[in-house]
C-alpha cells in the first residue's frame, strides 16, 4: 500500500472482532513501530503487549483502582472497568523512557514514542487490521502503571487496541492543513 494512501485512509476502528491475532502479526506491528525517528538513538518506547488472560489481569487492576477511588459506585461500574481491556484481542500499552542524561529531553522522547505509535497504526491499517489509540485516566493511573512495569512518573502515552475490523466504515476527508499553516518565503 502506498504510504500516502495509508496515511490518508487510516481511521480509528474502535470496534474489532474478538478473534485472537497470530503473534507474528503483533510482531510485525512492533517492528514497524520501532522504525520511528528518535533523538540520540535512545529508542525511548516501551511496549507491553497484552493478549488473552493478560487483558483480564489488567482489567482487574483497573476495577480495583476504581473501587479504591470511588468505593460508593455500584458494582456494575467496576465490571465496566474490568471489561475495558477486552475491547480488542491485542492491547499494546506504550510507555516512554525518562531521560537518562541531560542532553536527552523528555518531550523528545514522548515525540519519538508517539511517532512509533503512528507507525504501528499505519502498519495495522496496511495489514487490514483495525486499531484505535486510547489513553484516558488509565494512562495516568498509579496501579495500572505499576502493573505494567512502569515507574510512577513515567508517561504512558497510548493504549493501542488492535484486532480484525468488524466492518470497514466510510469516513469524510479530514480538514485541510491550510488553517493550521503559515508559509514564510
Ligand atoms: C494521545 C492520544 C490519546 C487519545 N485518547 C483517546 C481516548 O482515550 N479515547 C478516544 O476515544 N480517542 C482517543 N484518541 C483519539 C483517537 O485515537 C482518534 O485519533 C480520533 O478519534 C480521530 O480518529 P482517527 O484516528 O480516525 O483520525 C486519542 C488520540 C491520541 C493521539
Amino acid at each position: 500500500m502506498d504510504v500516502i494512501e495509508a496515511i490518508t485512509n487510516r481511521h480509528s476502528q474502535g470496534k474489532v472482532r474478538p478473534d485472537p491475532l497470530p503473534r507474528e502479526l503483533a510482531e510485525k506491528l512492533l517492528e514497524a513501530a520501532v522504525q520511528a525517528p528518535n533523538h540520540y538513538k535512545v529508542r525511548p518506547w516501551r511496549f507491553v503487549v497484552l493478549t488473552g488472560e493478560g487483558r483480564n489481569r489488567l482489567g482487574e487492576v483497573m476495577a480495583v483502582s476504581q473501587q479504591e477511588r470511588h468505593p460508593d459506585l455500584p458494582s456494575e461500574a467496576f465490571d465496566k472497568c474490568r471489561a475495558l481491556p477486552l475491547r480488542a484481542p491485542v492491547l499494546i500499552a506504550v510507555g516512554v523512557d525518562k531521560p537518562g542524561e541531560p542532553k536527552v529531553l523528555e518531550i523528545e522522547n514522548v515525540c519519538a514514542a508517539a511517532a512509533a505509535c503512528e507507525n504501528l497504526l499505519l502498519a495495522a491499517h496496511a495489514m487490514g487490521l483495525g486499531a484505535k489509540w486510547r489513553t484516558g485516566e488509565w494512562a495516568r493511573d498509579a496501579k495500572v502503571k505499576e502493573f505494567l512495569g512502569f515507574e510512577a512518573d513515567q508517561h504512558i502515552i497510548a493504549f493501542l487496541y488492535i484486532g480484525y475490523p468488524e466492518f470497514v466504515a466510510e469516513f469524510p476527508p479530514r480538514p485541510s492543513f491550510e488553517d493550521r499553516t503559515v508559509w514564510m518565503e
